[in-house]
């Protein structure tokens, strides 16, 4: 069982890092090889609208994009984590998922499985806003659902924390790294 985990969060070992930590630490407690890739670090242009991946599935832009392509193809289960940015996922985290429409043309214009080898995928979203205000996840968890969906990854589930804005003040919450811990075991157990 291999699981990725996705950090979208340009702010390194802050409230959404946290808690995908510990999501992968309970994967790997249950025995699950896992890996995290880190967006801020990667070079992920923006889809151009080119239409290059038309005809083959695969994306002309030669970036680090590649190497996400290849360990989404790998992975059984995915971890997406990504703070609000503006009532959505970061740009960070959206230039990597609007990046997958080369896997969006290998699942309906290709008929293809958009991730090569067909196999059972699950994939969980987690996400950090700073203010307590209604719908604040509404955005993010549509394009997230809207990712997995295209992707044949099962949603299977989410951790969500609203009013958790300073770097690392989600530590300081009773139960969500404990939360998150259990969910990263669960994940790997369902
Ligand atoms: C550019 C930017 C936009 C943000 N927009 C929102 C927002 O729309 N709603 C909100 O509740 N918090 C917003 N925040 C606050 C972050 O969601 C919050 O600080 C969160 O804890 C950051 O998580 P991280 O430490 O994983 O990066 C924004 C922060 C930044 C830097």
């Amino acid at each position: 069982m291999r699981v990725l985990g996705i950090a979208g969060s340009p702010r390194q070992g802050g409230n959404t890092d946290l808690l995908l930590n510990e999501v992968m630490r309970g994967a790997a407690n249950r025995g699950a090889e896992v890996k995290t890739i880190i967006l801020s670090q990667l070079k992920i242009a923006p889809c151009q609208h080119c239409d290059g991946c038309l005809e083959t599935g695969r994306c002309k832009v030669e970036d680090d994009m590649r190497m996400v392509y290849e360990e989404l193809e790998r992975a059984d289960r995915l971890v997406l984590a990504s703070p609000v940015h503006f009532m959505g996922v970061t740009a960070q985290a959206k230039a990597m998922i609007d990046r997958c429409q080369a896997l969006w043309v290998r699942k309906y214009i290709l008929k293809l499985p958009p991730l090569g080898s067909e196999r059972e995928r699950k994939g969980l979203f987690i996400s950090v806003g700073g203010r307590k205000v209604a719908n604040l996840f509404q955005p993010a968890l549509a394009t997230v659902k809207s990712l997995f969906k295209v992707l044949d990854i099962a949603y299977a589930g989410e951790l969500l924390f609203s009013g958790i804005d300073e770097k690392g003040a989600i530590a300081k919450h009773p139960d969500a790294l404990r939360q998150a811990f259990l969910a990263g075991q669960r994940l790997v157990e369902e």
